[in-house]
């Protein structure tokens, strides 16, 4: 019998098991505890709680560690491509030379998408956002892929994951072209994953298009380190909807808009803004660490800050070292680079940071990289959901095989009225009682033309 946890509570104790994690870690189990004793916990934003147990990905937010099933991300980022980064975080090992050519040849063979669904890209205005596009589109697989949408059914889930292995990189760069009024490039199957992203993004049917293999190496690093990260709020988004026996389509349609946010991955676009803001105004980077510190002030340092890591985010090391490495061999210096690097320097020496222990996350220098590989800037979460979509296929697959696999459903602390009788519209008044009211009604009608479209 292992460790156990004391409640008391109303002058009644209660054990509670501790269970125990491959590296110590220990959490107290609550599974049991409404039945025991009637109460939930609440835990805002879930910083105490844990939603699943995995055997994916392990991070050591003190030490700065991360690990894909055993395996350190420095040593998966120096020696593997991304496709046997994705097959080890789904399948849980290393894949033989043999189950890597054929999984490489199971995606190789799905990348074209249905002839029909280009028409959803033509239905896009110029300025949608790639990110819309994506998870639309991702989620328009299940209309097109309905022989794979059984997530109890293994060989409906294996087609639908190889699926989309295969088609968000086209989804992906079709997006990017009907945004820019360009043809559609279709992927040609010679190329390897990185190759045939990049030859989508950027050839154009009337040039020969040169790949240019240093941009290779920095794509895969990329989406290497991006793989995967736990419970972090996509992938968590992805459990909770993929919970409810939906197809994985749409549940990494749901997973791809929760990465859009400017907190999580929508923060890599947001950092390039605000470094390309900073070297507008002259380098004045005392005024957004003014900012960043202003608790009267929503601005936070985007790029900067992590939940779990209270120490320099490895995968920030690694790609800082790629982005110096790539801009080393362009003549001209990156101002960009230049004012992320002081940035940082500065932010480590000021105590709010220190005191928080705020550090360098994966965003902060990503952007770098994807600006000088040509990647426009509304592309860059669509990058980062590329690398994520393993993780989010992994996480998927785990929480179906698991035999512990049941709907999420949280429950809630009700802190609203209590019961109280229904009121006639006439004698109704538009300041509601002060003792319970939370959400004030909005005052006035909501503005709005006669129709919209
Ligand atoms: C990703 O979860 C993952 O694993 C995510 C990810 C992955 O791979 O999936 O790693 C990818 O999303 C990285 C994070 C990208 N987001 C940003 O860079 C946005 C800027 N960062 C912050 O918004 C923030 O740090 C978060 C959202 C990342 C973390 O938020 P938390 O854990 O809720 O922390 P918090 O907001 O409670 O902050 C604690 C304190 C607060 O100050 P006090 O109230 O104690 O005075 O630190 C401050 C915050 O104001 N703070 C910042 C800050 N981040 C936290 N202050 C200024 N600038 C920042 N960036």
């Amino acid at each position: 019998m292992g460790d156990t946890a004391k409640l008391i509570l109303q002058d009644q104790e209660y054990e509670l098991h501790v269970r125990v994690g491959t590296e110590g870690n220990r959490v107290i189990d609550i599974s049991k505890l409404y039945a025991m004793t009637g109460h939930i916990t609440l835990d805002d934003g879930f910083a105490n709680t844990g939603g699943a147990t995995s055997a994916i990905t392990y991070i050591d937010g003190e030490q700065g560690i991360l690990r894909y099933r055993g395996y350190r991300i420095e040593e998966l980022a120096e020696r593997c491509d991304f496709l046997e980064v994705a097959f080890l975080l789904i399948y849980g090992e290393l894949p033989t030379a043999e189950q890597l050519e054929e999984f490489r040849q199971g995606i190789r063979r799905r990348t074209l998408l249905h002839e029909g669904m280009k028409d959803i890209f033509r239905g896009f205005p110029p300025d949608a956002h790639p990110m819309a596009i994506l998870s639309s589109v991702v989620n328009a697989l299940s209309i097109y892929c309905k022989d794979s949408l059984d997530p109890l059914d293994e060989n409906q889930r294996q087609l639908a994951m190889y699926r989309l292995l295969a088609k968000m990189p086209t989804i992906a760069a079709f997006g990017y072209k009907q945004s820019v009024g360009q043809a559609f490039m279709y992927p040609q199957n010679h190329l390897d994953y990185c190759q045939n992203f990049l030859y989508m993004m950027f050839a154009l049917p009337s040039e020969r298009y040169h790949i240019n293999p240093e941009h290779v190496e920095a794509l895969n690093l990329l989406l290497i380190l991006h793989a995967d990260h736990g419970q972090n709020c996509s992938t968590s988004t992805v459990r909770m909807v993929g919970s409810s026996n939906v197809n994985l389509f749409s549940a990494v349609a749901a997973g791809i808009n929760a990465l859009w946010g400017q907190l999580h991955g929508g923060a890599n676009e947001a950092c390039i803004n605000m470094l390309e803001q900073i070297v507008a105004e002259g380098g004045n980077i005392g005024k957004f660490i003014d900012r960043a510190k202003d608790p009267n002030d929503p601005f936070r340092l985007m790029g900067f800050g992590h939940r779990i890591y209270k120490n320099y985010d490895p995968r920030a090391k690694i790609i800082k070292a790629m982005a110096d490495r790539l801009l080393s061999k362009q003549a001209a210096t990156n101002p960009l680079f230049q004012v992320a690097q002081e940035l940082e320097e500065v932010a480590l020496k000021d105590p709010y940071f220190v005191d928080r222990k705020l550090y360098p996350n994966v965003d902060f220098y990503s952007g770098i990289i994807y600006r000088a590989l040509g990647i426009p800037k509304n592309m860059f979460t669509v990058l980062f959901a590329l690398g994520r979509l393993p993780g989010w296929i992994a996480h998927w697959r785990e929480m179906h095989m698991s035999s512990s696999k049941r709907i999420h459903r949280p429950r809630q602390l009700y802190i609203g009225y209590p019961e109280r009788p229904y009121v006639p519209i006439v004698k109704r008044s538009t300041e509601p009682p002060k003792e319970v009211s939370i959400q004030r009604p909005p005052q006035g009608v909501f503005p709005g033309g006669e129709f919209e479209l």
